[in-house]
């Protein structure tokens, strides 16, 4: 089946980024089936950084084809930052990035909102968010009174929905801003941002069908982590959307016959930013070494990712909901020389051993990983191309994260640029 979706195992930022770069190369068609500008993904090449947010990392590679799909939650005005951006840095957008037309859009109203209830009651409502509106945004969507792309471009009927929403937030938005210039400002942005995304919008639904249809190589790519997923992720902390690979039906509307494998990217150790429970986390100078090492800090926000231990039954979980056939390892290099090195195998809950993630809000909150010790290794040269070449407790390190995950892992990554990997099986990810 000419379709695979790859998306992130853990807390998000486990470097889908660089994977979708490398492997989309062999794609035609690169897809985000959720999230919005909240996500950040690096990638790294020719010595140059490029960090995307709403438009998939297959726009850096020539003539692919990049869609933004109806699950996605689109800002007009992050979109046309992104876009004049990349077209300052050379690359071609026009003609090669669609919008579905169904895509629900981010107003300045619902980054207030997002904000107010961030702000509101202390750490109880707190959920560390981007503040890039995407929680309102999805609300609106649920609560049948969000704006699409495709009445955006139709002036009289978003003037009448942009009135609807006003007069229904304006209780909290008063609070923080007049509506009047609020509704000044929308539609004077709206003036030349709608002839702007005019070119970019269609039935992205019947795009992806009719390339499916001809046997084109389309990869869905997730915006966030798996544990950030509104149903299987640590609730209430997570994102407004499903990044599993079972979204991609609602998200792009290609129904689930169409969908070939599902490839999983793992970081070799685990990091989250914003709040919520993350039980391996490091507060010691591990942690802060794994940070440095690994430039973890929120490609959105700049905010230091939390960072700790390999966390087995998140992975598990992941490889669960998702149907991950495949995994990626990525930056293995980061835990030179932290030694011992600890791998959580599961959890303690009152007494009892806990082997999977589990659902209980107190449980996730108060459990205490069972770890496993295995002795660390040197620097990793990332000139390496053969597993065999990797120091010996690093290979031990990949090959006992395999067996306590049940899967082999298809590429192992140790460093930032598409070529610095090593390619682990003969399989084709198609
Ligand atoms: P929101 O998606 O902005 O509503 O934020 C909800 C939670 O998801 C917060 O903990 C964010 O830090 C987290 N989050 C959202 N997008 C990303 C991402 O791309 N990487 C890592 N965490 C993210
Ligand atoms: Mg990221």
């Amino acid at each position: 089946m000419p379709s695979v979706v790859v998306l992130g195992t853990q807390w998000g930022d486990e470097g889908k980024g660089k994977i979708v770069h490398l492997l989309g190369k062999q794609a035609d068609y690169i897809v985000r089936y959720q999230g919005g500008p909240n996500a950040g993904h690096t990638v790294v090449f020719d010595g140059k950084k490029f960090v995307l947010h709403l438009i998939p990392a297959g726009i850096l590679i020539p003539k692919k084809i990049c869609v933004i799909a109806n699950g996605v939650v689109v800002d007009p005005l992050s979109i046309h930052e992104e876009i004049k951006l990349l077209e300052q840095r050379d690359i071609k957008v026009k003609g090669r990035l669609f919008i579905s037309e169904l895509a629900h859009l981010i107003f300045p109203y619902h980054k207030i909102l997002d904000a107010a209830k961030e702000d509101a009651g202390g750490k109880s409502t707190k959920i560390g968010t981007t503040r890039k509106g995407i929680g309102p945004t999805y609300a609106d969507k649920v609560e049948r009174v969000g704006i699409r792309l495709i009445d955006y471009l139709e002036p009289d009927t978003f003037s009448r929905l942009l009135e609807q929403n006003l007069s229904l937030k304006a209780h909290i938005i008063e609070k923080y801003s007049s509506i009047d210039k609020l509704r000044a400002e929308i539609l004077e942005q709206a003036e030349y941002l709608r002839p702007f995304l005019q070119p970019f919008a269609c039935d992205t639904s019947k795009l992806l069908n009719e390339a499916l249809h001809k046997k084109k190589k389309v990869m869905f790519e997730s915006a966030q982590g798996t544990l950030l997923d509104i149903d299987f992720g640590t609730y209430p902390y997570v994102t407004s959307s499903n990044p599993i690979a079972g979204s991609v039906g609602a998200g792009c509307g290609v129904g689930p016959s169409k969908i070939g494998s599902v490839l999983g990217i793992a970081k070799a150790y685990t990091t989250r930013v914003g709040e919520g429970p993350m039980p391996t986390e490091l507060k010691d100078a591990v942690g802060e070494q794994l940070r440095a090492t690994g430039q973890e800090f929120g490609a959105t926000t700049g905010r230091p990712r939390r960072c700790g231990w390999f966390d087995a039954p998140v992975v598990r979980r992941s490889i669960m909901v998702n149907g991950i056939k495949d995994l990626v390892l990525t930056k293995i290099d980061v835990l030179a020389n932290v030694d011992p090195i600890k791998i959580c195998v599961a959890y303690k809950y009152k007494g009892k051993l806990l082997k999977d993630f589990p659902n209980s809000r107190a449980a996730i909150m108060e459990c205490e990983p069972v770890y496993e010790t295995v002795p660390g290794f040197g620097a990793i040269s990332s000139e390496l191309r053969n597993f065999k070449d990797l120091p010996s407790n690093a290979k031990k390190y990949v090959l006992r994260l395999e067996k306590i995950l049940g899967l082999k892992f298809t590429l192992v990554s140790l460093g930032k640029s598409r070529d610095e990997t090593i390619s682990t099986s003969k399989k084709s990810i198609w």
